[in-house]
């Protein structure tokens, strides 16, 4: 059992976490106060700071989660994120899991993929100002592990949601229970990695390389859903899907 400071604890998969961590001592916050849930604004350093105090682990999950302008994403994303490592390192947290995003290299292409999936830690190619926003957060993980040696996993979640909803979750779908193991692998490893955030997908196509290396084992399939998706966009096949498309900036 750990002490874990989840922000953004309002949000999708922060009500995914908190059904499913309920064995560790969850500190639960979020921009918005809401029953049980703390108000934590992660750019407020101070707010941040405080809230670090005592925890054994981070699990950034707050801020602006799809595309928006770019001082937004700036500010939250990337801003928040910097806080939060900020915070952890000078209260001694050793250990920060952060939510990235595919659309951190959202324009690499199926065919670029390999025998062996798309490696984890293929190099950022952000689809998005939020794509942008979060291959910044993962490079600031690095920055505060290699200068200040805090664990930091940068999870590159796919779609993660109650189930698949249409043809590219078969492939990028993370299962709420599966967002749960990750998290739990997540919180044990050391270093500084980049990690899928995916199901165990029969037609998923990036790696369980990351996972593995981690302990995460994922059990769930999308394509138990298959039947009941709408068909999928033959010319979809980047990593980031429909948010390749979306003009620059646009909520
Ligand atoms: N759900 C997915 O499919 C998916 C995929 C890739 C990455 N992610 C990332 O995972 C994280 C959680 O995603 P989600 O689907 O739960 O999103 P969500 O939008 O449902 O939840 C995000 C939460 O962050 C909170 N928030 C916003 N600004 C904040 C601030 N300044 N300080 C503190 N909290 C703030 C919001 O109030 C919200 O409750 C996000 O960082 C998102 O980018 C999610």
């Amino acid at each position: 059992m750990a002490v874990i400071l989840l922000t953004g604890a309002a949000g999708t998969i922060g009500r995914m976490l908190r059904a499913r961590l309920g064995h560790h001592e969850l500190r639960l916050t979020d921009v918005h106060a809401a029953n049980g849930i703390e108000a934590l604004d992660v750019t407020d350093a101070d707010a941040v700071t405080a809230a670090c105090r005592g925890v054994d682990a981070v699990v950034h999950l707050g801020g602006i989660a799809g595309e928006g302008p770019f001082e937004d994403v700036l500010a939250v994303n990337v801003r928040g994120t910097e806080r939060v490592l900020a915070a952890a390192a000078a209260t001694g947290v050793p250990r920060v899991v952060l939510a990235s995003s595919n659309h951190a290299a959202g324009l690499y292409d199926q065919s670029e993929a390999g025998p062996g999936g798309l490696p984890d830690d293929v190099p950022a190619r952000p689809d998005s100002y939020y794509g942008w926003s979060k291959a910044a957060m993962e490079s600031l993980g690095r920055l505060y592990h290699d200068r200040l040696g805090l664990h930091v996993v940068c999870l590159r979640i796919g779609s993660c949601t109650p189930h698949p909803s249409d043809a590219r979750d078969l492939a990028v779908w993370l299962s709420p229970d599966d967002a749960a193991r990750l998290v739990e692998a997540a919180l044990t490893a050391t270093g500084w990695r980049l990690v899928w955030g995916v199901s165990a997908n029969t037609r998923r196509w990036w790696s369980p390389a990351g996972g593995d290396a981690i302990g995460y084992h994922p059990s769930d399939d999308a394509e138990t859903w298959a039947s009941s998706v709408p068909a999928a966009d033959p010319t979809d096949s980047l990593v980031g899907g429909p948010m390749t498309r979306k003009p620059l900036g646009s909520r």
